[in-house]
């Protein structure tokens, strides 16, 4: 039966980040201890006062279906956040709460693609922008930045993948997978190449907003003329720990909001009632549950990397944000051990599970299969433990 199958679903591939874990969890039941440096999700658990306010919610009755781009309340603390911390002006008509930025997204490839239409993605990715475009019949076109350049498109690189076929760009900062945060200046030659092509939209993923080491954040929106041009998509995963409660949101021009309250009326309706009342509170409340957490995994990097970095061949980026780190391991390409030849990422990756049981996601899946990502969203003890088991692992290739 399984030639009933459409052509989407047998064109997009598996998340590899939630492959990953799934292979772990195998050799778990297996009975082997695992260390899991594969997700992107924070290790610590939602702040109480958010979990507060979603029980309060609950009690007062916010238990029913809700307009579809979100809680009057909720849209109307976003822009409040928007203008209070980011200098950007919106009005509620231009923010759509979804059931988690990762809808928000392809909320948006649904709105704007036709079938052939091209979206440039700055490569290394975020594993998903890939087969969300291709689910919308568009192609993606990575567009690679290696680690020489931390991984950081040059505007000339962008100018050059640009096609009257070209429809918008995506990219994150802080970004997964590499942590690289784009400054002021980066941003500002960017947004000259967008503004240069009259019809070309971004799509800038500040989803690791709050986990930025390098100090004050910048949108793409900021930059002059880019506000009319860009999608900013956030959401509450990272910043506050709120992955398992599926919450992001968008600010657009009212055109496209209108058009992806449209999409997703059709698909899921608006997002749980009681998680965008605590929304509202994790966006007015104290910020200090969220400070600690991004200097918590800033303390994490400079052990990861500094581990990294003392294991011979590896060449690790110094990332400013979010909590992966993305180190080169082209050095390991071509050896052996128990009679495994490393070809590429993927295989290196296997071999991390198999015989260091770590488990971390292969380059391949963001477009760079010179890498692997680590994440370090673990506790010191954890990452201590699994770096031994990496060095160890990668010291037996040869
Ligand atoms: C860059 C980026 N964008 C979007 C998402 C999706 O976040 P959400 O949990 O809000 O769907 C993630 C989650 O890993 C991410 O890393």
């Amino acid at each position: 039966m399984q030639e009933l199958l459409s052509k989407r679903a047998l064109n997009i591939a598996e998340s590899a980040t939630l492959k990953m874990s799934r292979l772990a969890q195998e050799l778990r039941a297996e009975g082997h201890d695992v260390i899991s440096l594969s997700l992107g999700e924070p290790d610590f658990d939602t702040p109480d006062y958010i979990k507060d306010a979603a029980t309060q919610a609950l009690h007062d009755g916010y238990t029913k279906y809700t307009p579809v781009p979100g809680l009057p309340e909720l849209r109307s603390a976003i822009c409040s956040k928007f203008s209070r911390e980011n200098g950007l002006d919106y009005s509620p008509d231009q923010i759509v709460v979804s059931n988690g930025a990762k809808q928000t997204i392809s909320n948006l490839a649904m709105a704007l693609l036709n079938p052939g239409d091209e979206v440039i993605l700055f490569t290394p990715y975020w594993v998903s922008y890939f087969d969300i475009v291709r689910v919308a019949e568009g192609v993606p076109i990575a567009v690679s930045a290696e680690i020489n350049q931390d991984y950081k498109v040059r505007p000339e690189q962008l100018s050059n993948a640009i096609t009257d076929r070209t429809k918008y760009v995506i990219f994150s900062s802080p970004c997964n997978p590499t942590g690289s945060v784009y400054s002021e200046e980066e941003l500002l030659a960017l947004s000259q190449v967008i503004l240069s092509h009259e019809k070309l939209l971004v799509v800038s993923d500040e989803i690791y907003e709050y986990i930025n080491f390098s100090g004050k954040h910048y949108s793409i929106a900021n930059c002059p003329g880019m506000q009319e041009r860009t999608i900013v998509v956030n959401g509450f995963s990272k910043g506050f720990a709120m992955t398992g409660w599926r919450l992001g949101y968008m600010a657009a021009p009212v055109w496209l909001a209108k058009a992806c309250s449209k999409i997703q009326s059709q698909c899921t309706s608006g997002a749980t009632a009681f998680g965008q009342k605590a929304a509202v509170t994790a966006l007015e409340g104290e910020r200090g549950p969220t400070r600690h957490m991004c200097d918590t995994y800033k303390k994490r990097k400079k052990l990861v990397r500094d581990r990294l970095n003392a294991i011979p061949g590896i060449k690790a980026n110094d990332p400013d944000g979010a909590f992966y780190i993305f180190p080169d391991i082209s050095y390991y390409l071509g050896k052996s051990s128990h009679n495994q030849r490393i070809e590429n990422s993927d295989d290196l990756a296997l071999y991390l599970l198999e015989y260091a049981h770590v488990a971390t996601v292969s380059g391949s899946a963001f477009g760079n299969p010179k890498c692997i990502r680590i994440s370090f969203a673990a506790s010191d003890e954890q990452l201590i433990k699994a770096l031994d088991q990496i060095e160890s692992a990668l010291s037996k290739l040869n």
